[in-house]
């Protein structure tokens, strides 16, 4: 831990260099803008989305100083306010654009949250800090469907190249962590490390669940991802601040790569295609809130363009580009460059109670998070710790915690085998949302089958139960095997496209959450939990057998854990393809997808490491491919 006046000395840094940024005339900085009429008319490549992936591929691109990038970001750049760095705060509101799907038929037909960032950055600005990845397992199914190399030994040196990780400050001994370095990266650009801080009740966690027979795992991050563990954090050791996309790829070369562009505040809203050439050449894109006109501003890429526009948004600007089911797009009429039938298709995200279940405590060991809503004293206090000591609860995500246990379907429920027979007999056409390629169809069947060998292992999660602390724990159903859409409703480009989770059409899913109640209940009822007194007040402890426990979860389930995925997977063609292996559009050239909608089937995990992990290698496929010209 730095001393207190090493931490001045970083503050008094901070506060006064936006002055001297400003006093800079921007064109020499050459690297961020937000006025259109500083970006060149070329560049080698252009990003589509300043976000987490984009903000990773347009580093590394740029490491060469004869390789131009232009990355467009919808969102400002943050400010470096408290806000963003402090984990303990709330982020700014302004940063995410969140949209609500169509009523989900699984969910009593209640509308569903869509949560994304807009923010230089994407979702690692905003989001809840969780650092974990999935287990060997859920990375080896990619590859088994079609995508050699993307197993968990092809990403392994990957999730390395992205990562600066720290091992556990002293305080947390008596934790289950390991400070075994094997599986991790220490030289990379991400934080990923501890908070200086601990909920006294944490200890009763591990200890409950240990004595139903879940152990502890104190090294989740090496292909096991299973059991009770602490995660990493993305976190910056030293300071415990927090580390974003920003702070990882961006602001270390801000101002030193004039071959590195990042215009924010804009929007891309189409992708050019050469018609004959079946070539993408450039992106049209407007001001944040402009209204579309005959003429929008464009830019050439010689090269490539890249989109990373997050798994919400990227399948709405190929299909807006012509790329994308025909049926679809003729409906608005857009003229189909590529009949791509899978493009938007295959979304997939994990159904999380969350705010549904609620309980109270008689015992519970002070101090709680709850004490965030009730005691403006102590938190105005942990935050003068923070900025004093950066310790206390202020360096854990507001609300979020670093306490989790991962269960796979054998520890969940002594049904496991039972839900995996019948989950082989579902009807996975009627599961599929209507209008589905037949191809997608194929991939599905292919899907299921590479997700019920996860179910089958011990050593894949199915079930995450998230505990922060205090009223906030969350279960999550990690690996569902229910897809979604997300499909343009306009051939406008400002509109929003339609989110359809298709949350609990596929009937396992529900078989699995309903296992998921029981155990919970059951970790609530284990005796070292009973030290602090917990009773649950909602659903309650009337609501009793499989039937009444089921129907109390889909009136208290929500369809995301904002983990948004697969909207343009990587499966091979034959499956609903978007992308190949190389993460090249199928039938146009020089157009590429890197962001959380490529990964295939969502992994059991929270997907910020995974998505860092994806870019990275994706810059070192996009630098190759362009060696060989
Ligand atoms: C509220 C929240 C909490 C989360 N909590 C966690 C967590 O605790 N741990 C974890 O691992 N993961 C978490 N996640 C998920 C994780 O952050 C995401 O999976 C990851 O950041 C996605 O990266 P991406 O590059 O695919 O998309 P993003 O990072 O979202 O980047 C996409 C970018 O594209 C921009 N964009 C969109 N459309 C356009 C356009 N037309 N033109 C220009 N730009 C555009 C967006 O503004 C955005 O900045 C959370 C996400 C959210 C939203
Ligand atoms: C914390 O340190 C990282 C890297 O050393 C830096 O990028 C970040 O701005 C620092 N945060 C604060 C609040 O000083
Ligand atoms: C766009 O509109 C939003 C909402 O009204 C506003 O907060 C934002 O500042 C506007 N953006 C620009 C670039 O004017
Ligand atoms: C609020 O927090 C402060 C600081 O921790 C504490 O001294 C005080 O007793 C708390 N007030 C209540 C009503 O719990
Ligand atoms: C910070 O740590 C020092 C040394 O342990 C301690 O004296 C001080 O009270 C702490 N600051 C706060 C706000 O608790
Ligand atoms: C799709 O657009 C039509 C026509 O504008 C509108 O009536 C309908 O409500 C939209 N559907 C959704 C789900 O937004
Ligand atoms: C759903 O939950 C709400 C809020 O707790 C409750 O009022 C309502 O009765 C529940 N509905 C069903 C069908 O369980």
């Amino acid at each position: 831990m730095a001393s207190s006046i090493q931490l001045w000395t970083a503050f008094v840094i901070l506060l006064v260099q936006p002055v001297l940024i400003f006093t800079q005339p921007l064109v020499d900085r050459a690297t961020v803008f937000d006025s259109a009429s500083q970006v060149k008319q070329q560049y080698d490549y252009v990003v589509v989305g300043g976000g987490t992936a984009g903000l990773t591929v347009a580093n590394r691109l740029t490491e060469d100083p004869s390789v131009s990038v232009l990355v467009i970001e919808y969102g400002p750049l943050d400010k470096l306010e408290p806000e963003v760095l402090v984990p303990g705060l709330p982020t700014p509101k302004a940063y995410s654009r969140n949209y609500v799907s169509v009523p989900q038929p699984g969910l009593l037909n209640k509308p569903q949250p869509v949560y994304s960032a807009a923010v230089v950055g994407g979702g690692t600005v905003i989001n809840g800090m969780f650092f974990n990845r999935g287990s060997a397992a859920d990375y080896d199914g990619w590859e088994t469907l079609g995508n050699p190399g993307w197993g968990w030994s092809g990403l392994l040196p990957y999730f390395k190249k992205s990562e600066n990780f720290t091992p556990p400050p002293p305080e947390l001994a008596e934790y289950p962590i390991s400070t075994d370095l094997g599986p991790h990266g220490t030289k990379g650009p991400v934080g990923s490390s501890f908070p200086q801080y601990q909920y006294p009740i944490l200890k009763l966690f591990y200890k409950a669940w240990n004595s139903i027979g879940v152990p502890s795992n104190p090294q989740p991050n090496g292909g096991r991802a299973v059991d009770a563990f602490y995660s990493t954090l993305s976190l910056t050791a030293w300071n415990q601040s927090r580390c974003s996309a920003a702070t990882a790829y961006y602001r270390p070369i801000e101002g030193k790569r004039p071959n590195f562009h990042l215009l924010t505040l804009h929007s891309v809203t189409k992708v050019v295609i050469d018609k004959r050439k079946k070539r993408a050449t450039g992106v049209q894109y407007l001001r944040q809130n402009a209204t579309q006109t005959a003429h929008p501003p464009s830019v050439r890429a010689k090269h490539e363009v890249i989109v990373a526009a997050g798994a919400p948004r990227s399948p709405q600007i190929l299909q807006l580009s012509g790329v994308g089911p025909r049926k679809l797009l003729s409906r608005f009429g857009i003229d189909v460059i590529e009949d791509l039938p899978g493009v938007g298709y295959n979304f997939q995200d994990q159904p999380t109670m969350f705010a549904g279940v609620t309980y109270d405590y008689s015992k519970y060991p002070a101090p709680s998070p709850d004490l965030y809503f009730s005691n403006q004293t102590w938190v105005d206090l942990q935050l003068k710790i923070y900025y004093e000591n950066r310790t206390g609860p202020d360096t854990q995500a507001y609300l979020s915690g670093t306490t989790v246990a991962f269960l796979s379907l054998r520890r969940l429920t002594g049904d496991y085998q039972k839900i995996i027979a019948s989950a082989k007999k579902a009807d996975l056409a009627k599961a599929l949302p209507a209008g589905a390629d037949k191809t997608l169809l194929e991939g599905y069947k292919a899907q299921q089958a590479a997700i019920l060998t996860d179910y089958k292992s011990p050593d894949a999660a199915v079930h995450e139960l998230a505990f922060a602390g205090g009223e906030t724990i969350a279960l999550v159903v990690l690996k569902p095997l229910s897809r979604g859409s997300i499909l343009i409703n306009s051939s406008k480009p400002l509109a929003d496209p339609v989110f359809d989770y298709g949350t609990f059409q596929h009937p396992a899913d529900i078989q699995v959450a309903v296992a998921m109640y029981k155990k919970f209940r059951q970790f609530v009822a284990a005796e070292p939990w009973k030290a602090v007194g917990m009773t649950e007040t909602k659903p309650g402890p009337s609501v009793q057998g499989n039937a009444a426990i089921e129907a109390a979860i889909r009136n208290i389930t929500q369809s995301t854990w904002s983990h948004p995925v697969g909207t343009c997977a990587m499966l091979p063609r034959r499956y609903g393809g978007v992308v190949d292996p190389q993460l090249r559009v199928y039938g146009v050239d020089g157009l590429s997808v890197v962001d959380a909608s490529v990964m295939p089937t969502i992994p059991a995990t929270h997907t910020s490491s995974t998505v860092y992990a994806v870019a990275e290698k994706a810059a070192d496929i996009i630098k190759a491919r362009r060696r060989k010209g």
